[in-house]
């Protein structure tokens, strides 16, 4: 499928999908998240692809929503088509893993998509931030809430009433990315990471997406009991006797997805 706001290539068994709106900062409307969405159903559905990493340009993995296209809108537009949940709920049932590679400003949706992103990679040029309250309005696609799960309270508050920007240093202290590089080593250090997640079992990698996922929607009692039940069942796999196997032998695992 040709695609106009965004450019995907897969190789070595990574969907490489980067943001393209180079004039509006990667802004998020309706055509680039639909084509974000065809895309990552597509590396879903490609059994050569086991990760996707998602990234942007240097000076902007995403500014936010289009504020050009949300400026007109109504509270009835914006209500009854239901900006964007449509295409959000798409992007968090992929079962695929997502790392999202953030270089420059991740504002706003930007923000909110990044976090919809399995795990942040970001170079030491990120900026991150929920501005929304600058325009008159607040987050809407998970602004106030991943952010307060992944930062906590005071830092989300802080973020979402002030409106400031979090430097990559403060993002990784407060948790929102796993891991800050050099710029120009960004890609190199996602792609690593994507290829490490490529080289697992596919059916242990989506049960630990689905077990880590969990433990937001659930208490500890009922998430740790869903962990156990989900470790319990990957002893049926071909996977689990093939990767003790290959650590007894002092081998590498060959695993097949069985
Ligand atoms: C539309 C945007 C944009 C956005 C930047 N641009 N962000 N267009 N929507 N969110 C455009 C600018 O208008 C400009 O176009 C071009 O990109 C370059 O931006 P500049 O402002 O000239 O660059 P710079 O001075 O470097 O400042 C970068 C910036 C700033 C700090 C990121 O652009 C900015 O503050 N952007 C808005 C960030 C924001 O408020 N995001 C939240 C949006 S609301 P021209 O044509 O002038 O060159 C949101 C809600 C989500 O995300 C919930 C949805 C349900």
């Amino acid at each position: 499928m040709a695609y106009e706001t965004i450019i995907v290539d897969v190789e070595d068994h990574i969907a490489l999908i980067r943001l393209n709106r180079p004039d509006a900062l990667n802004a998020l409307n309706a055509q680039l998240l639909g084509e974000l969405v065809t895309a990552l159903q597509a590396a879903q559905a490609n059994e050569k692809v086991r990760c996707i990493v998602l990234t942007g340009s240097e000076k902007a993995f995403a500014a936010g929503a289009d504020i050009g296209m949300m400026s007109e809108q109504s509270f009835v537009d914006v209500f009854m088509g239901d900006l964007f949940t449509e295409e959000t709920d798409a992007i968090c049932r992929i079962r695929k893993p997502i790392i999202a590679a953030v270089s420059g400003y991740a504002l706003g949706g930007g923000c909110e998509l990044a976090m919809m992103c399995d795990f942040i990679i970001a170079s030491d040029t990120a900026k991150f931030g929920q501005p929304e309250i600058n325009l008159g309005v607040m987050a809407g696609i998970g602004g106030t809430q991943r952010l307060t799960r992944a930062v906590g309270k005071a830092k989300a508050m802080d973020m979402n009433l002030t409106g400031r920007f979090m430097d990559a240093a403060e993002a990784e202290r407060a948790g929102l990315v796993s891991r800050i590089v050099p710029a120009k080593e960004l890609m190199k250090e996602a792609m690593g990471a994507a290829q490490k997640i490529a080289e697992k079992s596919m059916v242990t990698v989506i049960a630990i997406k689905e077990s880590v996922n969990r433990s937001f929607e659930t208490t500890l009692r009922e998430g740790v009991l869903f962990e156990r039940r989900v470790f319990h069942s990957l002893f049926a796999t071909e996977d689990q006797k093939e990767g003790m196997a290959a650590f007894l032998e002092k081998r590498t695992a060959q695993f097949r997805d069985k």
